[in-house]
C-alpha cells in the first residue's frame, strides 16, 4: 500500500500536529509504516529544530533524513513567504515534490502536515493550495472547534473546491474546551462538509489517545484493511 494524505487546519493553532501525529498512529496500530513530513516550517526550539517536525518524526515509525521530512525551516516563527524573503531562500514546491517522492518510497502511508491556515501564501503567486495540487494530495481537514470555526472550516473547503482538490475528511479538534454548544457546532459541520467525519480529539488528549477517536475506515484507502 502507498498512500499519501495532506492535513490542513481550518487556522495556525488549530490541532495539525496533534491531529497529524495521531493519525500517524492509528496507520501504525494498523501495521502500515508511515511517515510525517512537515514540508515548511517556521521557528525553532532550543535544539535548532522545529517542534511540529520533532513530534512528528516521534509518531513515525522510520526515520528518514531532516532534509526529506523539513526542506524548508526558517528560524522566525512568522508568516513562511515573509520568512523566506528574509532567508534569502524561497520556497520552492518543485524541491518538496522531489523530496515527497523519495519519502513515498519508503513507507505505506505520508501525513503531510500543512503550514498555518489552507490559503497560507508561500510567495508573491503561490499558497499551500498550490503545494496540495503538485503533491496530488487528498485533504484531511482540521478543524479547531472554536467560535468562528465553522466560517474557517465553510472557506477551507471552498478553496479546495475552487481549487478542485479532493476533500477526503475532517477531524473536529476540541482545543476550546469551554466552546458552548460543541455538540451542535459538530452537527452543523457534519450536515455543511461533504466529507466525511474522521473523529472528534477530545481537549486534552495526547496522540496516542486522539489515535483512538479516529476512524480511518471511513477513508476508501483503508476501507479494506481489518480494523
Ligand atoms: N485537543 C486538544 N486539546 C488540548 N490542547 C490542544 C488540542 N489540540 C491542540 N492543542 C494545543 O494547541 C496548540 C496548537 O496545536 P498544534 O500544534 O497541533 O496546532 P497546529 O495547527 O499544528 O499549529 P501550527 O500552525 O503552529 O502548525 C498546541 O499547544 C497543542 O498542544
Ligand atoms: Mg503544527
Amino acid at each position: 500500500m502507498r498512500q499519501a494524505f495532506f492535513v490542513a487546519g481550518t487556522d495556525t493553532g488549530a490541532g495539525k500536529t496533534l491531529v497529524t501525529c495521531a493519525l500517524l498512529h492509528a496507520t501504525r496500530q494498523l501495521g502500515l509504516t508511515t511517515i510525517g513530513m512537515k514540508p515548511i516550517a517556521a521557528g525553532v526550539e532550543d535544539d535548532g529544530r522545529n517542534g511540529d517536525v520533532t513530534q512528528l518524526l516521534a509518531a513515525s515509525s522510520i526515520q528518514p533524513p531532516l532534509a526529506l521530512v523539513n526542506p524548508f525551516l526558517y528560524i522566525p516563527p512568522i508568516a513562511p513567504h515573509i520568512a523566506a524573503q528574509e532567508a534569502g531562500r524561497p520556497i520552492d514546491i518543485e524541491t518538496i515534490r522531489q523530496a515527497f517522492t523519495q519519502l513515498r518510497e519508503q513507507a505505506n502511508v505520508i501525513w503531510v502536515e500543512g503550514v498555518g491556515g489552507f490559503r497560507v501564501p508561500l510567495d508573491e503567486r503561490s499558497d499551500s493550495t498550490d503545494l496540495v495540487a503538485a503533491l496530488d494530495l487528498p485533504v484531511i481537514l482540521v478543524v479547531g472547534m472554536r467560535l468562528g470555526c465553522l466560517n474557517h472550516a465553510l472557506l477551507t473547503a471552498e478553496a479546495m473546491a475552487v481549487r478542485g482538490l479532493r476533500f477526503a475528511g475532517w477531524v473536529a479538534n476540541r482545543i476550546d474546551p469551554a466552546m458552548s454548544r460543541f455538540e451542535a457546532n459538530v452537527e452543523t459541520l457534519s450536515a455543511a462538509l461533504e466529507a466525511p467525519l474522521l473523529g472528534i480529539t477530545p481537549y486534552g488528549a495526547n496522540p496516542v489517545r486522539a489515535a483512538g477517536t479516529l476512524r480511518l475506515a471511513v477513508l476508501p484507502e483503508f476501507g479494506n484493511l481489518p480494523m
